[in-house]
């Protein structure tokens, strides 16, 4: 494994390179200037930030509409997000996370399980880019100072979105990007690589962020894998007491006569060490090297890395889900609506879907706003919301003997969130039956919508 050491230690005398007695004649740029993308109709952001106006109206349970000033907490807005975002700005509204699964410029049409049209992808590149760029300022916008972003995004368009995240949020508030796994296997049609993750680009607005570590309870095959060892204390592993870098202070002197290896330090102070050692927790191995014994607690949890493998997206017919296409894993969001935001915090998804942010967010006691302008998804948010999710299983059936809708079969939202298992998909994916519980919020749209679809709305609006 590469280790890296700090700027001021690196001068010794064996850092000798090539590039030394030759100077390329052609500057390079100074650090002072952001790269960004070049293309034409690219707004400055004071142009992006300049009012748009729409107007909302809430519609009830019962189809009833009434316009609003503003929209509240706990709604869903069928409307272009460009003009929600705006909406959202002008009520001086600010989330403490923000997360986005928008189109990833796929250049294809999405259906529902039930086939009907869910939304278009088929941007263009430049179009792709600044439509992307000019939501993305809105929503820097919209955060709390210590709020947090989170971008998921394929393959096609992650190197350009982290370019202008760059841009907007700033190379020092970039976090993570996490690779997801986002299914198990695939087709191998192609002449390249099996395409088996997605991406998503974490920023926060500043340094100083919300954040709660998540973590799994870990299960017994890594237990024993990471902690081999057992005394009368319990289950422990052995770690260097040395980390890498010089030091001239107390973590670079001798302890029990000898120096720290070259190139290292003590990880703890010779003070330090010697309690370790008096309460039994310094290994000694033959040949007099130290090593710690770490040993392993009741509430040891597994942080969540950089790498997602554990959820999936559904892939096997007990799997509780909406049907609209390209819905995320509901514990994912769970994990992220964890990690980024407080109870009470306010979380927005302007590319809501199916709503899994919004059930995730409503779950954890967040408040929340989704926005989509795809018909599909609000009627498929609004059911999941009203109503809960149903075995995927459901879907194929009812394609194929065309039964009407049979309630009873739906699953609980909330059901079996909180109990760790060791399935793929994570631990959030198999919801149970039992009692729904509904989730209150208001339903809201875009005024020139509803005069040009009151029927369609109405019927939304009474599911
Ligand atoms: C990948 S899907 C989101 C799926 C969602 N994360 C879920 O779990 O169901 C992308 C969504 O963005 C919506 N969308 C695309 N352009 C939009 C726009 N300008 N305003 C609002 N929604 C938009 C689409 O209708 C689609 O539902």
């Amino acid at each position: 494994m590469a280790t890296g050491i700090l700027g001021h230690e690196k001068l010794s005398a064996d850092s000798l390179s090539a590039a030394l007695p030759h100077k390329d004649p052609h500057p390079l740029p100074s650090d002072a200037v952001a790269p960004s993308l070049v293309y034409p109709n690219r707004l400055t952001k004071a142009e992006v930030l300049s009012p748009l106006y729409a107007s909302f109206i809430q519609v009830d349970t019962d189809g009833r509409t009434a316009p609003i000033q503003q929209v509240s907490n706990n709604s869903l807005i069928l409307a272009d997000n460009l003009f929600g975002l705006h909406g959202l700005l002008e009520s001086k509204r600010k989330a403490t996370l923000i997360y986005l699964d928008p189109p990833y410029n796929t250049g294809m049409e999405f259906q529902s399980r039930q086939l009907e049209h869910a939304y278009s992808d088929q941007l263009g590149f430049a179009a792709y880019l600044e439509f992307m760029r000019r939501r993305l300022i809105l929503m820097r916008e919209l955060l709390t100072d210590d709020g947090s972003i989170y971008v998921h995004i394929g393959h096609q368009m992650v190197s350009h979105l982290k370019v202008i995240m760059d841009e907007i949020f700033g190379q020092n508030n970039f976090r993570n990007i996490i690779t997801r796994r986002k299914c198990s296997s695939k087709n191998f049609t192609k002449h390249q690589y099996s395409n088996l993750n997605d991406f998503i680009l974490f920023y926060s607005k500043s340094p100083a962020y919300k954040w709660n570590q998540p973590g799994q309870t870990p299960d017994e095959d890594w237990i024993q894998k990471e902690y081999p060892k057992v005394d009368k204390r319990g289950r422990y592993k052995l770690v260097p007491i040395h980390a890498p870098g010089t030091r001239r202070g107390e973590t670079g002197e001798i302890w029990r006569g000898m120096l720290p290896p070259p190139g290292k330090h003590w990880q703890y102070v010779p003070t330090k060490l010697e309690e370790f050692d008096k309460a039994g927790e310094i290994h000694w191995s033959r040949n007099g090297n130290p090593r710690r014994k770490v040993y392993l607690t009741q509430d040891k949890l597994v942080s969540y890395t950089d790498y997602g493998d554990c959820f999936r997206d559904a892939h096997h017919q007990s799997i509780a889900v909406t049907g609209y296409p390209t819905e995320k894993n509901l514990a994912m969001l769970r994990m992220i609506v964890s990690a980024s935001s407080n109870e009470g915090d306010l979380v927005i998804d302007p590319f809501c879907g199916s709503g899994t942010t919004m059930h995730a967010a409503n779950d954890l006691r967040r408040s929340w706003i989704g926005i989509d302008q795809s018909f599909n998804a609000i009627k498929a948010a609004i059911t999941r919301l009203r109503h809960g999710l149903e075995p995927m299983g459901d879907y194929v059936s009812r394609e194929e003997d065309d039964q009407p809708h049979d309630r009873s079969n739906v699953l609980d939202m909330f059901a079996g969130l909180s109990s760790p298992t060791k399935d793929k998909n994570g631990p959030a994916s198999k919801a149970k039956a039992s009692d729904h519980q509904p989730a209150l919020f208001s339903f809201v749209v875009d005024d020139e919508l509803l005069e040009m679809y009151p029927e369609e709305i109405r019927e939304m609006a009474l599911i």
